[in-house]
């Protein structure tokens, strides 16, 4: 079955609102349809209202790094998914590594989010990855495949052409981190497709699988070629608009090696 390419960034906290319009005009200006690919750019919430109506139209999709499950109510400081579709965002980030690691998100919480989410009719990325600790006891497959069960419990196969996962060890994302090797990602990426496969049949097959962990133009490539890997999703490599077009080529080149 063949899946989408599926290329875009977070920006974490950085940018202002200004700043986000500029990049995403940069990005857009430079943005050729591909076809079979979708892109997206995820600001931070108040980079939304301003760019959410640039990329209308556009093969971009406009993300936001995290949301609340409720519709409503007393939740200071939170934002529900009916708040983002009220300005025109159309995808949602959930269980990042930073969310999880540093904000105490739990995988109950994350599939709160995500059916709320969808039943708002916002698209989800959905992050998975194995921490170091994890990884050297040898348990990243039983990690991500638990962090996966757990978010999308309870979620009908109608729903699933609205989520993209991205495959993220812990231990490869930001200036910290170590890349993952592609003989890293292979097994990894095939239990995610394996456990999608036995929850939802074929449909399954369908869910793109993203890499993301220290991504830039010199890795890209390598892991574009991966059978099991159908798209990018990078941090800092590409927070200019030169960077997120020189990762996009490097990760489409690796891509046409394989097809
Ligand atoms: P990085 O970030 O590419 O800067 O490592 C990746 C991420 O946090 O998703």
């Amino acid at each position: 079955m063949s899946r989408r390419f599926v290329f875009g960034t977070n920006l974490k906290m950085n940018q202002t609102a200004a700043e986000s319009v500029r990049f995403v005009q940069d990005v857009l200006d430079g943005l050729e349809p591909v076809e079979g690919c979708q892109f997206f750019v995820i600001p931070p919430f108040t980079s939304l209202p301003a760019v959410a109506p640039l990329a209308a139209g556009s093969p971009l999709w406009i993300g936001a790094q995290n949301m609340h499950w409720a519709t409503d109510g007393a939740y200071t400081g939170e934002i529900s998914a009916g708040m983002l579709t009220s300005i025109g965002v159309q995808l949602v980030l959930l269980g990042h590594a930073e969310r999880r690691g540093l904000f105490g998100e739990t995988d109950e919480a994350i599939d709160r989010k995500v059916t709320a989410a969808l039943a708002a009719g916002l698209k989800v990325l959905l992050c998975v990855g194995e921490t170091a600790a994890e990884k050297d006891f040898g348990v990243g497959e039983e990690t991500v495949s638990r962090q996966l069960k757990i978010a999308l419990h309870g979620m009908d196969a109608v729903a699933l052409p609205q989520v993209q996962i991205a495959y993220e060890p812990v231990w490869s994302i930001g200036a910290g981190g170590t890349p993952a090797r592609p003989a890293d990602v292979t097994p990894i990426a095939a239990h995610l497709r394996t456990t999608l496969t036995a929850l939802y049949g074929d449909h399954g097959q369908g869910v793109p699988i993203l890499y993301g962990g220290s991504v830039d133009p010199t890795n890209a490539g390598d892991f574009t070629a991966l059978p099991d890997i159908d798209g990018l999703f990078v941090g800092r490599a590409a927070w200019t608009a030169d960077g997120y077009r020189d990762v996009l080529a490097a990760g489409l080149a690796g891509l046409a090696g394989r097809r």
